[in-house]
């Protein structure tokens, strides 16, 4: 689970948008999260304080300002439970306070106090969003390393049209777990392929292969999530786009090279996990091939290969990792790529073992060093092992700096 052992410090504010609140609240927890709710005065009056309550098996903090609740003592105490702090939505009012410190009330009082990372999501009417009032406020907030998760644009609760809706909650979850996960890939460019390629034959069929692209797909959105801007170059794949991606869908092995080639220059690490066809049919037709009477041969005719290209014009302090899958001789043919592709790192996955391979979600690896090293992980999610290849991709460029 992505929030495990977090606890999550949730403010609503009052503003429509406060309902969403509890679908964030049920996400949240659905992610593994621990979630303790605060709300202002204004904010009961869209939603009431029991739908969090039992949504967060907790008890809901309300600013009543009534003397007999120790309030000062529950500030710090939740300032201090928190792993991260979140405003959601966060009205042009708190976003005010929260730029100039003043803490006159159970959320702001909490805010100022908290040494969490704290997430704020704007939502309110277009005209108050835009106003650069609003807008300096919420750079002075980011320049103090608050992580504001933008609102979307669209039909708004009062009628107008533009920038305001609270972002959706698949974007708000992005935001916390970014908001705890040490950015330790910041201002990197990174550009990942992923899934297979298909090759035409006619505008009916193709030769392609099995991968599921979920390998790379998993790194690209670790590196997004460690703050590298990362471009993600994808054959077919029914995948989803990760978040804080930038995804350029190709084809055939052809396009795949050159939208890769084309963007490799700017790029510090480039991680090739897509399966790319060696071969494509020497002709493709026209119309829908019809079939005779005997069999029916296919010449095939070589792809350019990507990694070795990238190898060829790799830059100093540019970082490249290979992929190899194999059915035989493993570790062999694996560092002879490494060595033939002038990568850095090779992962090496073998489609023999039990829990690696094209459609799992696991994956068991050897990781091939360009100085000899080697290291095999134990069998474990494809996340995880992302996070390890961009551990040692990392760790590569701060010895070679
Ligand atoms: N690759 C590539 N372009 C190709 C073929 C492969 O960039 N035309 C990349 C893959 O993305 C992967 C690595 O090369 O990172 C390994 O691919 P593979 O096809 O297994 O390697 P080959 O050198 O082609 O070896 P062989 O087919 O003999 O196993």
């Amino acid at each position: 689970m992505r929030l495990a052992g977090k606890t999550v410090v949730l403010c609503v504010t009052g503003g429509i948008a406060a309902y969403k609140a509890a679908d964030l609240t049920s996400k949240l927890r659905h992610a593994g999260a621990a979630v303790r709710v605060l709300m202002t005065e204004s904010a009961t009056q869209f939603i009431a304080p029991m739908t969090f309550e039992s949504l967060s098996s907790n008890r809901v903090v309300v600013d009543t300002f009534d003397r007999n609740f120790a309030w000062e003592v529950e500030h710090v105490s939740l300032a201090k439970a928190a792993d991260v702090f979140v405003i959601a939505p966060a009205t042009a009012n708190v976003i005010a306070k929260a730029a100039h410190g003043i803490a006159d009330d159970m959320v702001t009082t909490t805010l100022l106090a908290t040494k969490a990372p704290v997430v704020i999501a704007p939502a309110m009417n277009t005209g108050m969003y835009d106003n650069p009032v609003t807008q300096q406020n919420l750079e002075t907030l980011r320049a103090r390393g608050f992580h504001i998760v933008d609102p979307a644009a669209g039909r708004l609760a009062c009628g107008d049209t533009g920038r305001g809706k609270l972002a959706d909650t698949a974007d708000l979850i992005w935001g916390v777990e970014k908001a705890v996960t040490p950015q330790d890939l910041r201002d990197r460019r990174v550009l990942v392929t992923a899934g297979p390629t298909q090759e035409a034959l006619d505008p009916v069929r193709f030769l392609s292969n099995h991968s599921s692209g979920k390998m790379g797909y998993a790194v690209a959105a670790r590196a997004a999530l460690r703050g590298a801007e990362v471009t993600l170059v994808s054959g077919p794949a029914a995948l989803g786009t990760p978040q804080g991606v930038r995804r350029v869908d190709v084809v055939s092995a052809r396009e795949m090279y050159e939208a890769v080639v084309s963007r490799a220059d700017a790029q510090d690490i480039i991680v090739k996990a897509a399966a790319v066809g060696d071969y494509r049919p020497a002709q493709t037709a026209d119309e829908k091939m019809k079939k005779g009477e005997g069999d029916l041969s296919v010449e095939l005719t070589r792809n350019p290969d990507i990694l070795a290209e990238l190898g060829r014009k790799k830059r100093p302090g540019q970082l490249l990792c290979g992929f190899a899958m194999e059915t035989q001789n493993l570790l062999d043919n694996a560092s002879d790529k490494l060595r033939r592709k002038n990568c850095d790192l090779l992962v090496a996955n073998s489609l023999r073992d039990k829990g690696a391979g094209f459609q799992t979600d696991t994956n068991l690896a050897t990781l091939l060093f360009a100085d000899g090293r080697r290291e095999t992980p134990p069998l474990m999610p494809k996340e995880e092992l992302a996070d390890i290849i961009l551990d040692r991709l990392l760790m590569l460029s701060q010895s070679a700096r």
